[in-house]
């Protein structure tokens, strides 16, 4: 079998802060796709490995965000099915677009922001105290803000892997 592609992922974060994250700005119920400077770290240090313990100075995560769309069930293709459209999206680096939520299949529609985290060595001017810069850039390429963002900090600091929580 061939390695799945890259997916689609909803987020989780409404259920951690029972439901305080849209009006934080978070990235409550949206759909995202995750883009990591250093995939193989990210996965090792925020899965079972739970290895390095702390986030490499450098590594930068770019988390895209998407409105959902509920899909009917006839509609979309099998779960991870590799139809001709989605093997011609892959090959073009693009990403599997549905997910699964409580039964309810839904796809990527809009695009919204684009949540950002960098690393730099705790200490740094404009990082939090564990060295992420966070930032959050709107579809168009705009910089909303940058910096240790108060909102996001709020959140992430409890994230058990150096202030990141990891895919589901
Ligand atoms: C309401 C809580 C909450 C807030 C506020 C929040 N996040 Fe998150 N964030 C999460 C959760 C939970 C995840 C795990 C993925 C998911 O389920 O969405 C996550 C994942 C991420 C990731 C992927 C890396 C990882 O594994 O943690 C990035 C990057 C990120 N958030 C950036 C930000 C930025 C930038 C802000 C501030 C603008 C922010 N977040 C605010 C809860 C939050």
């Amino acid at each position: 079998m061939a390695p799945p592609a890259p997916k689609a992922h909803h987020s989780r974060a409404e259920r951690e802060t029972e439901g305080e994250a849209e009006r934080d700005g978070g990235h409550a119920r949206k759909l995202y796709v995750l883009y990591a400077s250093d995939a193989t770290t990210y996965l090792e240090m925020t899965g079972e490995a739970a290895e390095p313990a702390t986030a490499p100075v450098g590594l930068a995560l770019v988390k895209e965000s998407y409105q959902p769309e509920l899909v009917p069930e006839a509609d979309g293709p099998a779960p991870h099915a590799y139809t001709p459209e989605m093997i011609e999206l892959v090959a073009r680096g693009g990403f599997y677009p549905y997910a699964t939520h409580e039964g309810k299949r839904y796809r990527t529609g809009a695009r919204r922001d684009l949540f950002v985290m960098l690393k730099r060595a705790p200490g740094t001017p404009g990082a939090d105290a564990l060295g992420w810069v966070h930032g959050t850039v709107t579809p168009e390429g705009v910089v909303t803000a940058a910096g240790a963002i108060e909102s996001c900090i709020r959140c992430h600091r409890r994230a058990e892997h150096d202030g990141l929580f990891g895919l589901e």
